[in-house]
């Protein structure tokens, strides 16, 4: 069997080569064009990726491949509809990292209420003073809002409660029912922007939710909350949250996750004293990427061991084919 690693912070092919089928030929690769792709995949059996293009074209090209396994949770550099015409199954992995991302998000909420970056900048700037940093509330008592109520956001809110906060969420799709067993109650989205003294996003970048933190949103945001984002910044029309800083409409945001990645260094929002800023690491840990990678290539080994309740396939209507 030949598996190919398309692409991918890989490290050495040899961190991941005991959980791949044993006996099979492993070449490692770093595809960036769709043409790279077909020229290392096209008698592949198996392909892992990250970033690499597996577009209609590819599949046109891969001669017996039966499995794509993407070392992520998103597959949009996958053409999932063409992989399940050509037969070929898509396997993710969701899940690695939540815990990863619910702590960043504690982080960047702690920073930006307790003027962590605006006083470790002061004191190394030689200043002792209580006045380095704008004023502050207590965090016992606030309520965060959560938009979005899925995996991250209810770690999110676990945290959050042991620190003495109120949660309150929208999500369109998760039940009253299930957020009260988190002890968490669902409301309109208006309703949660007006209310809340934090806002933090945790809904999924769509054709539906582009841009939809735009100024209408900030405007509804009544209690001059703090901004978090460790979702996707295209879900935020960054010119407007830009626009809502300066006019103090929300009082500071703190920002795992950017419009352009990597940015433009001309961004605004660098300059701007009541932004946080981290380069998209929510994920990052040794421990998730070391599961990252060991659970992508055990998607491989368990779909050739017919093992399928281990895996998680995208299109499973090709496993009648196989
Ligand atoms: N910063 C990072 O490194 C990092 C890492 C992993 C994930 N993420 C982001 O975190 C997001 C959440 O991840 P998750 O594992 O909790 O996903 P999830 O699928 O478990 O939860 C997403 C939730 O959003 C809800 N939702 C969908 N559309 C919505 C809308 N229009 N308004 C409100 N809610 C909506 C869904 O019903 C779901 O409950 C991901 O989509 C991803 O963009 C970021």
């Amino acid at each position: 069997m030949k598996i190919v690693i398309a692409d991918g912070g890989w490290g050495a092919v040899q961190d991941i080569v005991q959980y791949l089928p044993e006996g099979s030929e492993i070449l490692g690769f770093q595809c960036k064009t769709e043409n790279e792709v077909i020229e290392a995949c096209k008698d592949a059996d198996a392909i892992l990726a990250e970033y690499s293009p597996i577009s209609r074209r590819v599949f046109e090209n891969l001669k017996q491949c039966k499995i794509v396994s993407n070392s992520a949770v998103g597959t949009d550099n996958i053409d999932i509809d063409a992989a399940t015409e050509f037969k070929v199954a898509v396997a993710n992995v969701p899940n690695y990292c939540s815990h990863e991302v619910a702590d960043h998000t504690l982080a960047l909420l702690l920073a930006a209420n307790r003027n962590i970056v605006a006083y470790e900048k002061a004191v190394r700037d030689k200043k002792w003073d209580i006045s380095s940093a704008p004023s502050m509330r207590r965090l016992q008592g606030q309520i965060l809002g959560l938009i979005g109520f899925g995996k991250i956001a209810q770690m999110v809110a676990q945290r959050a409660m042991s620190f003495g906060m109120t949660v309150i969420a929208y999500d369109p799709y998760i039940s009253c029912d299930d957020a009260k067993l988190c002890n968490v109650t669902i409301h309109k989205m208006e309703e949660v922007l007006q209310q809340a003294d934090i806002v933090s996003l945790h809904l999924p970048l769509t054709e539906n939710t582009v841009g939809l933190f735009d100024k209408e949103k900030f405007k509804l945001m009544a209690q001059k909350p703090i901004f978090i984002n460790t979702a996707r910044g295209k879900i935020v029309k960054e010119a407007d949250l830009i626009d809502a800083l300066e006019k103090g409409i929300i009082s500071a945001a703190a920002l795992d996750v950017l419009a352009d990645e990597p940015p433009s260094f001309e961004n605004s929002l660098f300059n701007m004293a009541n932004v946080i800023i981290t380069p998209h690491v929510g994920f990052y840990s040794d421990t998730s990427v070391e599961e990252l990678r060991r659970r992508c290539a055990l998607n491989v080994t368990n779909f050739f061991l017919m093992k399928y309740g281990e895996l998680n396939i995208l299109n499973p209507q090709v496993l009648k084919a196989v």
